[in-house]
């Protein structure tokens, strides 16, 4: 039974489903759903969406770097245990690793890297020249997040261990509730069939969960609006802080602090939307299986469920701010000295400059939380230039390069998507200045 067929057979049991269980089905039924790879490649060049690892090398690289600075705080454990949750085909997992065996102090000796994903074909991280006897890479199906209509977490098929739990565009795959506000009366979309049809309709909340993590928050949606509410991210920091005895958790994703995530003026349809062959599609019922559902991140529930189970926020900024603290201008700057032809300077340039595109990928958040470990300040999250021990380690370590498997934007690989490449680098995001985010 494929995905759609398994939605419209709950529909036949019950009347109707809320589209969390909906969305989870349409992602993760292990027959044909989205992320359960039967239907080609689904990020990249000839997928529905492209990500940071696959723009540049630069990314990975410059979160090993940040891997590397916690490692030192935690007084260099051995193994430090890198849990990249949501892996995908293992290109982030292959450039940090490969990155990482540059880094001195024995860091590559005690890095032991796990890909989890609820896919568990093996990715791009077995071709890593890096790994081998000193750095262990294993990937480990996840069981997948099923909505929270019955059906239990997965949990994590782990060890305890130190270390970092890395995710990059994880959550805003997690499956999400929507509410609407009618009649002054907060409902829930839920889906059916009409006609033959699957159609939204909105009724009765599913659970008071819905209503209370909107209370907790302080928000009170407008008349008329309508916000996703990803109630699966307490299943998700609780298993992660229960296998994390201490270290850190790294998310990056796209998404917003609820003020302003669940603002009437700014997001009044909320920010579910749909991606397939790189085109913004907005239509969650059609291509069942086929094509991406995502919604933006509620980075102020992260944070609020972290605290719940232990993680303490210990920085939250832009990717853009994010990355160039680490040092990004000045891998940038140094491409003309790498003996480098025209062509490759350009794409190398044209990749780290989308990394931080304001507008794009650069308006993404980093956000870091600690179990354990005490409070310490992050290269990631402060301005590079104050930062001795990041500044002499960079000036050591020239800029990776992009690989056959990253996407050369001046090569117009991806024509369906719209890549706006800036002469030189844009001026620091101004907060609250961001635009809505486009993929
Ligand atoms: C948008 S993709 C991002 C892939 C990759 N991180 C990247 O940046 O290209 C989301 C990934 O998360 C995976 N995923 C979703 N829920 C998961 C879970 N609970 N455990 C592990 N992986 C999960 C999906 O299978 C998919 O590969």
């Amino acid at each position: 039974m494929n995905a759609e067929q398994e939605i419209r057979r709950r529909i036949a049991d019950r009347g109707s489903i809320t589209f969390a269980e909906f969305m989870d089905v349409a992602l993760y039924w292990p027959a044909g759903g989205y992320y359960r790879g039967t239907g080609g490649p689904v990020g990249g060049p000839q997928g529905d969406f492209y990500t940071s690892p696959l723009v540049h090398p630069a990314f990975g690289a410059l979160l090993s770097v940040q891997l590397f600075q916690m490692w030192l705080i935690m007084d260099r454990p051995s193994p430090f245990t890198v849990l990249e949750m949501g892996a995908g085909n293992g290109l982030l997992c292959r450039d940090v690793a490969e990155f990482s065996t540059k880094l001195p102090e024995g860091f590559p000796k005690a890095l032991r890297y796990i890909c989890l994903d609820v896919n568990s074909q093996p990715g791009l991280e077995k071709g890593s020249a890096a790994t081998g006897e000193q750095l262990e890479v294993l990937r480990v199906a996840a069981g997948g997040y099923l909505g929270g209509d019955g059906n239990p977490p997965a949990g994590l098929p782990l060890a305890r261990f130190r270390g970092c739990v890395l995710s990059n565009e994880l959550l805003d795959a997690f499956p999400v509730h929507q509410v609407t506000m009618r009649g002054g009366k907060l409902l829930e979309v839920h889906v059916t069939v009409e006609q033959g049809e699957l159609a939204m309709v909105p009724d009765e909340l599913s659970t008071p969960a819905l209503a209370d993590r909107l209370d907790g928050l302080g928000v009170v949606l407008g008349e008329g609006q309508t916000a996703e509410i990803c109630l699966g991210l307490e299943d998700w920091t609780g298993a992660i802080s229960d296998i994390l005895e201490a270290g850190f958790v790294l998310t990056v994703d796209y998404g917003r602090e609820a003020e302003d995530l669940y603002s009437a003026k700014d997001r009044p349809r909320g920010t579910l939307t749909t991606f397939y062959r790189h085109t913004q599609t907005d239509a969650p019922l059609r291509r069942i299986g086929s094509q991406d559902i995502t919604a933006q991140v509620d980075f102020t529930s992260v944070m609020n469920e972290g605290r719940k189970f232990g993680l303490a926020p210990m920085g939250y900024l832009t990717q853009r701010e994010f990355l160039l603290n680490l040092g990004l201008q000045d891998w940038q700057r140094g491409l003309t000295g790498l003996g480098l032809t025209q062509r490759q300077t350009d794409a190398n340039r044209a990749g780290m400059v989308d990394l931080v595109r304001p507008g794009g990928l650069g308006d993404f958040k980093a956000l870091v939380q600690g179990k354990g470990v005490g409070h310490h300040d992050l290269w990631g999250f402060q301005p590079g230039a104050s930062v001795q021990g990041l500044k002499r380690l960079m000036d050591s370590l020239p800029a990776p390069l992009m690989t056959p498997d990253h996407l050369d934007l001046n090569q117009g690989r991806d024509p369906g998507s719209e890549f706006q490449i800036e002469g030189d680098w844009p001026p620091f995001a101004v907060p609250g200045g961001e635009e809505e985010v486009s993929l």
